[in-house]
């Protein structure tokens, strides 16, 4: 397995790319799930104005006072792309994102943004604490808008999972000497991951200012137009770094039970939701689970989701692994919508599901069954940034209801007679 950056390293199951092909997303299914998801409204098969069926998949979703216009959405991926280290978003991530939303996307999350110089993943990761990231953001969100999609933006620290290498600066699945543009890290235990550079243990100070640094990025986010914000609470940063039992080791408040471990979620989310307007939706993505025994897993998460709505979260963006570098993830299509199912079934909270999702029919069928409320489709979409105008001519949407800019309109796809 070869690491090409280091959220890639966290999301371990890349490395089964090689072997995984596309048509066996075909024979498919999820593992059962304990509980069967029900059957929701969601499920229920709405007609398109020409009394065809219409997809689940082009359906709109409503949370809070946002209404994204299908369930095809665009998750995070870390471009690595700021060359110049400033955090300041690029060229680049105009074009990425905004040719998305132009593709049909419904909801277009941005990369894990760092809310602090030191909680970004690389040096050429994104951030969002000064008021030219702000402004450049801007841009983009509402580059984005424009379009029809809604922007929405991941907020991240990396804790012990930072001043890691990338494409760019090379120094691929380790970390960046501070002599070579890398920072220390911080994390709740001085416990590095895999051959990681050894993080200091945070203090409350530390804690305090952090979680302050959330609320700050978060009321900068509302100002360059986001109308949803994620928290990322997975992929093994530093807020998966407060809830997983093997890399948090503190004997204070924020470690020990779950609950305790729960905290440092707990206070982030309450900290944007003092600045996040009351109509605006929060997402928190977690792992559901680290694949490694004595670990953080399914039950905790669902614990997590529980609290994470009693909080003003609205939805969980269920995803897995990155918290241990030494697990084997069982990557095949649909392998982490079970955990989507259980979230939304027994925490009863709207899920996304992600990975190896990418046929439309696949995805239709998450929906269908009840699994997740929506899908967030990524590789695909980077070799394919209109997914979901091919998905909507895949599932018989007629080309007038599916989401092509007007301009678009004489290169659609042609509809099934
Ligand atoms: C290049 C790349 C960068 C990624 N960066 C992030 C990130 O910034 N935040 C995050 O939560 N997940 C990140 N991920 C994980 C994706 O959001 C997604 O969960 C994963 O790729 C599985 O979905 P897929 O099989 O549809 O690609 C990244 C994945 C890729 C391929």
């Amino acid at each position: 397995m070869s690491f090409t950056s280091p959220e890639v390293f966290g999301d371990s199951f890349l490395g089964a790319e090689a072997t995984t092909t596309p048509s066996d997303a075909k024979r498919s299914k999820p593992t059962s799930p304990r509980h069967a998801a029900p059957e929701s409204e969601e499920s229920t098969i709405v007609k398109s104005s020409k009394n065809q069926p219409r997809p689940l998949l082009f359906k709109p979703m409503t949370l809070r006072d946002v209404t994204v216009r299908n369930r095809a959405w665009l998750p995070p991926m870390d471009q690595y792309s700021v060359f110049k280290q400033d955090g300041i978003p690029t060229d680049w991530h105009y074009q990425h994102y905004v040719s998305r939303a132009v593709g049909g996307f419904g909801l277009v999350l941005t990369e894990a943004t760092a809310v602090s110089p030191e909680g970004r993943i690389s040096p050429n990761d994104v951030g969002l604490w000064n008021d030219a990231q702000q402004n450049t953001w801007k841009w983009i969100a509402d580059g984005i808008a424009a379009t029809g999609a809604v922007p929405g933006i991941q907020l991240n620290h990396s804790g012990r999972k930072g001043s890691t290498g990338s494409f760019a600066v090379g120094f691929n699945g380790a970390s960046v000497p501070q002599d070579q543009g890398g920072w220390p890290t911080l994390a709740p235990s001085s416990v590095p991951f895999g051959s990681y550079a050894i993080p200091t243990e945070l203090s409350h100070e530390e804690i305090h200012r952090i979680i302050a640094d959330f609320r700050s990025s978060a009321a900068r986010a509302v100002a360059a137009g986001f109308k949803v914000i994620e928290i990322h609470a997975a992929h093994g940063y530093l807020i998966s770094q407060f809830l997983d039992p093997l890399s948090n080791l503190r004997t204070d408040e924020y470690g020990g039970d779950l609950n305790s471990r729960l905290r440092f979620l707990v206070e982030v989310s309450d900290a944007i939701r003092e600045v996040l307007p009351e109509g605006l939706p929060l997402f928190v993505r977690i792992s559901a689970t680290d694949w490694a025994q004595g670990g953080w897993d399914l039950d905790q998460t669902v614990s997590a989701a529980q609290v994470s709505k009693r909080h003003g979260v609205d939805l969980i963006d269920v995803s897995t692994g990155g918290i241990v570098p030494y697990v084997t993830v069982p990557v095949a299509p649909n392998y982490q919508v079970p955990f989507a199912a259980e979230v939304r079934a027994q925490a009863g909270i709207p899920t996304t599901a992600v990975g190896l999702i990418d046929k439309p029919k696949q995805a239709e069928r998450i929906l269908h069954k009840g699994w997740a409320d929506a899908i967030e489709i990524g590789r695909a979409a980077l070799r394919e940034p209109s997914w979901p105008l091919r998905a909507a001519h895949k599932l018989g949407l007629n080309r007038h209801e599916a989401p092509y800019p007007q301009q678009y309109l004489r290169g659609a796809y042609r509809d099934n007679a």
